[in-house]
């Protein structure tokens, strides 16, 4: 399979090259002027060895500048999972920016939003940020603060946004900096510890150090493919972070796909923290960090009024009358529950129809499902945690996957094999995807 496969690869991106001049041509000027020709570092990795330039993006559809329409799985890896460019979120945007657009004061809309957010998620105090990675960030300083330790603990292969104490694996059973880590600040082995998801007995080992303030966790791993809870670890992190004074922060910015509460509601879960971020604006940066009443109860009156502007956690843009106004449209509007009983219903059609392709054509992989949120991975076994879900990858099929779909008006996230589905994302854009999945894996056949 390798040799034919860097046939098929080769054919593909000949194909992207020759359909997708004005992208090449726009890629090859950016080189000029944007540092390896990219806005973001990671566009390199788009597959084609260059991404395709976008003109406009509505709904669960995007065009490029050669004209060619895609149907988005990606979306925005979750930045536009309401969809792109949502009316009602459109016309907060506009309201709201006739208004005004950045104060450093609140605006009403911090109000409602706090609201929804305590509907959804259970925890009732609320703090905005601009992106996930900075809710997270700052919930791990006020962990730090409240309760006087060093510690983080994350899970093996965890992805949490670009916060230092998070990209660190287990290397033998050590915590060892995450391969490509640039320029950490320390060894995070001093910041970290590691422990594979779903194994209660390493974490309670872990945490008997009494030395974590805080765990920092996806309630299912959903960037290294998606890995689920097995029945009772939830019951069991939460005891033990109990137990051992262990503040319990649940990253929801990804399992929002679950529902309106993501997977704690979902699942009943009771966590001292909430972050979220992506895709509560409808693409609008716009993040949030929410306290349980017990931790605000602790925090509050800890933190100095002469320094609060320079403790560490800030951000001049952050709570902005824009974001707030955005937030509350999407939420209020877009991300409803009856757009979940549309979003959902389309990921087990998506995932029954990739399982089907599969299983005709005898291939040992397999699909997993957590929400309106789909994925396939290259494993006949369902993963348990982190290192099995890694080990399970294959770059090279990876990219070919994804150019096959790519020039065939199929867009998939870049980082695995993911796929995402938005109110506006339809039954035929799904059965599309099967039957261009399908073509793929007969052509790679067994
Ligand atoms: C679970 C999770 N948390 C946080 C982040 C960081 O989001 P952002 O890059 O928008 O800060 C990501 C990004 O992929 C994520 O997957």
């Amino acid at each position: 399979m390798p040799a034919s496969l860097a046939d098929l690869q080769a054919r593909e991106e000949a194909r992207f090259a020759e359909t997708h001049p004005r992208s090449r041509e726009l890629a090859e000027r950016a080189k000029a002027s944007l540092f390896e020709g990219m806005p973001m570092h990671w566009m390199r990795k788009w597959p084609g060895g260059f991404p395709v330039f976008v003109r406009e993006a509505k709904g669960a559809r995007f065009v490029d500048v050669d004209g060619i329409e895609y149907v988005d799985f990606c979306l925005g890896d979750t930045g536009a999972m309401s969809g792109h460019a949502p009316e009602p979120t459109l016309r907060a945007i506009a309201e709201q920016a006739a208004k005004g657009l950045t104060l450093m004061l609140p605006s009403e809309d911090a109000l409602w939003v706090s609201q929804e957010l305590t509907r959804r998620f259970g925890v009732s105090s609320w703090q905005f940020a601009l992106t996930a990675t900075d809710a997270n960030r700052f919930s791990i300083r006020l962990a730090r603060h409240v309760t006087d330790r060093h510690k983080v603990l994350v899970f093996n292969w965890c992805y949490h946004g670009t916060v230092d104490e998070s990209f660190a694996t287990l290397v033998d059973g050590r915590v060892e900096a995450r391969q490509g880590n640039l320029g950490p600040p320390v060894n995070p082995a001093e910041t970290t510890r590691v422990v594979e998801f779903n194994d209660v007995e390493a974490l309670e080992r872990a945490l008997a150090y009494e030395d974590v303030a805080v765990v920092l966790a996806e309630p299912a791993l959903t960037n290294i493919g998606i890995v689920h809870p097995e029945p009772g670890f939830h019951e069991r992190l939460r005891e033990l972070t109990r137990r051992h004074g262990t503040l319990l922060a649940i990253d929801e910015t990804h399992t929002i796909c679950c529902g309106l509460g993501g997977f704690t509601a979902a699942n009943g879960l009771e966590p001292d923290i909430v972050t979220i971020g992506k895709t509560i604006a409808g693409g609008i940066p716009a993040a949030a960090y929410g306290f349980s009443a017990e931790l605000a109860g602790r925090l509050a009156g800890t933190i100095e009024l002469g320094e609060i502007d320079v403790g560490g956690i800030g951000g001049t843009l952050a709570g902005n009358a824009l974001s707030l106004a955005a937030t509350r449209a999407t939420l209020g509007e877009v991300l409803t529950e009856a757009a979940y009983a549309r979003m959902i219903p389309l990921a087990e059609r998506w995932t029954d129809g990739v399982e089907s392709a599969i299983a005709d054509v005898g291939l040992p992989w397999h699909v997993t499902r957590l929400g309106c949120r789909a994925e396939y991975l290259f494993s006949a076994a369902r993963p348990r945690n982190g290192a099995e879900a890694h080990a399970a990858g294959d770059a090279a099929l990876e990219r070919y996957m994804h150019l096959f779909a790519l020039n065939r008006g199929i867009l998939l996230t870049p980082f695995h094999n993911m796929a995402l589905m938005s109110p506006a994302t339809t039954e035929a854009d799904v059965d599309r995807h099967t039957e261009v999945f399908r073509e793929a894996v007969l052509e790679l056949g067994v």
